[in-house]
């Protein structure tokens, strides 16, 4: 599929999409046939509704087709809502077999025109996504061009062409992430994530380093190969560096992704339901992956290091077990109550390495920690530890831009004693409710006096629904919200929007 600009969507001569607010009356020039608006309003046909889509054959003098797309109030726009419009109505152009879709631009009080244009690429991409590669018989697209008129939004040529390429970039590496996150376990092992990041650094421009067991044992990773050691498939340390400010190389900013490509818990076995999605506890990797890709692809003026200690949760003979006390990198010592509560051990050897030894001056995780904050937040929001007010800021600005949820959970000093042990310097598995708190909180222990967050995708990595934007797995979440964190951070900004 292509997407174009073009420079009138009313005069051109594929079928047409027009975004219509409940308070408006008109659809622009095209209603050519008077009053076609208020008659459809009267009639009660179609309204402008929020997501209401109504299809009219014909509209003045011209055949084409024209789908009309309600978009609700004008007041109660934002970006995730226009994405997910423009999702819904790709979804329609599919199901109407268009083969080519001109669509007319809108403003929206208050709401920055870069950005709609870039939801509205993002929208109809991310809406055309399928993960078919085991099936015979592909999804097929019938919409091969897609022409976006951007003068509803006054936005210049030059401005307009910047928002399609960020927009499409930012929509391929979300797919990237979620093909990632969709590969089941027995293809995306290990070693094959490694290959697949190598691959995206040599595409778009960041260098990939990757540590085999022997380096990972050298740097005395234990924590990390611990939980690796009951698998056949071995744990490899991915590094990713991207130099894009070389004149303020002491600026780095730092992402570490989750990346077990299986976690079946360990001898603290999961139960047999829902095990088969634990394919996704990778969901972390693969938007760092995605994130560095975009960075990288858009040459933001950033210096990012991102790394992933990857490895599979399983059960054998070597594995380890509850009661176990193992060592970190860092040199704290960690009692583990439940193998199941593995993430925070590979991270927090992933954390220390990144700022010890990358000197990275900011540091960001992004895991599938908990099940706890599926219940505190559901599928719709993701869970966040912060302990800087002012990189909690950068976040807050980037998820704006995004368009992903995030929300703030305290971490006041009482829930620190939740990670106590009798035996150990700290206790994998927190005590006393709040689990995503206390899983935050134990990674805390690992990063310092340097600015910190921490973002729990458990909810918001993988979708049961195909509504939208979104397809059943995968979300690829993150990967947009990390790129605009670097580009908040970057010499230079949006120069559009703050
Ligand atoms: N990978 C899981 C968390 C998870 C749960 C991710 C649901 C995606 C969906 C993590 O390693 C885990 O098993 N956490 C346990 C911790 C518990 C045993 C304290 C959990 O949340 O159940
Ligand atoms: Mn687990
Ligand atoms: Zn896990």
């Amino acid at each position: 599929m292509k997407i174009n600009l073009m420079d009138d969507a009313f005069k051109g001569s594929n079928a047409l999409l027009v975004g219509v607010f409940e308070e408006c009356n008109c659809v622009g020039c095209c209603d050519k046939a008077q009053g076609l608006l208020t008659q459809l309003k009267e009639s009660g046909r179609f309204n402008g509704n929020y997501g209401e889509i109504y299809t009219v054959n014909g509209v003045g003098e011209q055949p084409r087709e024209v789908i009309l797309l309600g978009l609700g109030k004008e007041k109660d726009l934002n970006i995730t809502k226009v994405q997910n419009l423009f999702g819904k109505a790709f979804k329609k152009a599919q199901e109407l077999k268009l083969k080519a879709l001109d669509i007319a631009s809108f403003k929206v009080e208050g709401l920055c025109t870069f950005r709609i244009l870039k939801a509205m690429v993002e929208g109809v991409m991310l809406a055309n996504y399928s993960f078919d590669t085991y099936k015979a018989e592909k999804s097929k697209c019938t919409v091969e061009e897609i022409n976006i008129d951007p003068s509803g939004l006054e936005l210049d040529n030059e401005k307009a062409e910047k928002a399609l390429k960020e927009g499409m970039t930012l929509a391929i590496n979300t797919m990237l992430a979620r093909d990632l996150v969709n590969e089941p376990s027995n293809v995306l092992t290990p070693t094959e994530l490694s290959e697949r990041a190598k691959a995206q650094g040599e595409k778009c421009g960041f260098e990939v380093e990757v540590f085999d067991k022997e380096k990972i044992t050298e740097l005395g990773m234990r924590a990390f190969l611990a939980v690796g050691q009951a698998s056949y498939n071995e744990p490899k340390f991915i590094v990713m560096r991207y130099v894009g400010d070389p004149g303020n190389r002491d600026e780095i900013v730092g992402f570490v992704g989750k990346g077990l490509t299986f976690d079946s818990g360990g001898y603290s076995l999961k139960p047999s339901a829902g095990m088969q999605d634990m394919k996704s506890d990778m969901a972390g990797a693969a938007a760092v992956i995605g994130a560095m890709s975009s960075i990288a692809e858009m040459k933001l003026q950033v210096n990012v290091t991102a790394v992933v200690a990857s490895c599979e949760n399983l059960i054998s003979g070597g594995g380890y077990k509850p009661g176990d006390i193992i060592k970190s990198m860092a040199g704290k010592t960690i009692e583990v109550a439940n193998t199941d509560c593995e993430g925070r051990l590979t991270l927090v050897d992933a954390i220390h390495y990144i700022i010890s030894k990358e000197k990275v001056t900011k540091v960001l995780d992004i895991a599938t920690l908990t099940g706890a904050v599926l219940s505190a937040l559901g599928k719709i929001t993701t869970g966040v530890l912060a302990n800087d007010d002012e990189f909690y800021g950068v976040l807050e600005s980037a998820a704006k831009k995004s368009g992903e949820k995030i929300w703030r959970l305290p971490i006041f000093e009482e829930y620190k004693e939740c990670n106590h042990s009798d035996v150990a310097d700290l206790h994998n598995q927190g005590v006393g409710g709040a689990g995503t708190i206390t899983a935050g909180l134990f990674l805390g222990e690992f990063v310092g006096n340097t600015p910190w967050l921490h973002l729990d995708i458990a909810g918001t990595g993988w979708a049961n629904s195909t509504a939208e934007c979104q397809s059943k797995g995968g979300t690829g979440v993150g990967v947009r919200t990390l790129y605009y964190i670097a580009r908040n951070l970057s010499q230079k900004s949006c120069e559009t929007c703050k």
